[in-house]
C-alpha cells in the first residue's frame, strides 16, 4: 500500500512520528510537505497529498494539521476522497469498516504521538466491511456526481 501524506505547521511534528512508524513498518510512503514549522496554509498541502490519491497513484493519504479539522475539509472537496478526522482507535476502526477510508486526518495538537501511531495502525489494518455500507456510499458517489466536476 502506497500511503501520501501532507501536513500543515501543527502537524509537522507528528507527522514525522507517524513516518517513522511507516518506515519502520516497511510501508511505501512520500511526504507532500510542508517540510518546517514554518506557518502554512493546510489546504495547500492537503491538496498535494490527496491528488495522489484520486490519480491512483497511492492508495491512500495521511493528513495532518493542528486538529485534524482544516486537512478534513480540504480533503473531502475531491470527488472520491473520504476523508476521515480520527481522534481514537475506535473512530479508525470504524472509518475503515463503515466509511472505507480512503483519507486519514489526526490532529498534532490533539493527540500523543504514541495514540496516533496506534489510530494509524488500527486505521492500515481494518477491511471496509461492504454490504449496506457500500450501499451508504453509493450514496454520497451520487451526490458527489451532482455536485463534483470530474478531477483532472
Ligand atoms: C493552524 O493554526 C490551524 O488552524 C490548523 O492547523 C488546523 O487546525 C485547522 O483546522
Amino acid at each position: 500500500m502506497k500511503i501520501a501524506l501532507a501536513s500543515d505547521h501543527a502537524g509537522y511534528e507528528l507527522k514525522k512520528e507517524i513516518i517513522i512508524y511507516l518506515q519502520s513498518e516497511g510501508l511505501e510512503n512520500k511526504d507532500f510537505g510542508c517540510y518546517s514549522k514554518e506557518s502554512v496554509d493546510y489546504a495547500d498541502f492537503a491538496e498535494k497529498a490527496v491528488r495522489q490519491v484520486v490519480s491512483g497513484k497511492f492508495d491512500r493519504a495521511i493528513l495532518i494539521c493542528g486538529t485534524g479539522i482544516g486537512m478534513s475539509l480540504a480533503a473531502n472537496k475531491f470527488r472520491g476522497i473520504r476523508a476521515t478526522l480520527c481522534c481514537d482507535a475506535y473512530m479508525a476502526e470504524m472509518s475503515r469498516k463503515h466509511n472505507n477510508s480512503n483519507c486519514l486526518t489526526m490532529g498534532g495538537r490533539i493527540l500523543p504521538a504514541d495514540e496516533a501511531v496506534y489510530i494509524v495502525e488500527i486505521w492500515l489494518n481494518t477491511e471496509f466491511e461492504g454490504e449496506r455500507h457500500q450501499k451508504r456510499l453509493d450514496k454520497i458517489s451520487k451526490i458527489e456526481e451532482m455536485n463534483f466536476k470530474p478531477v483532472k
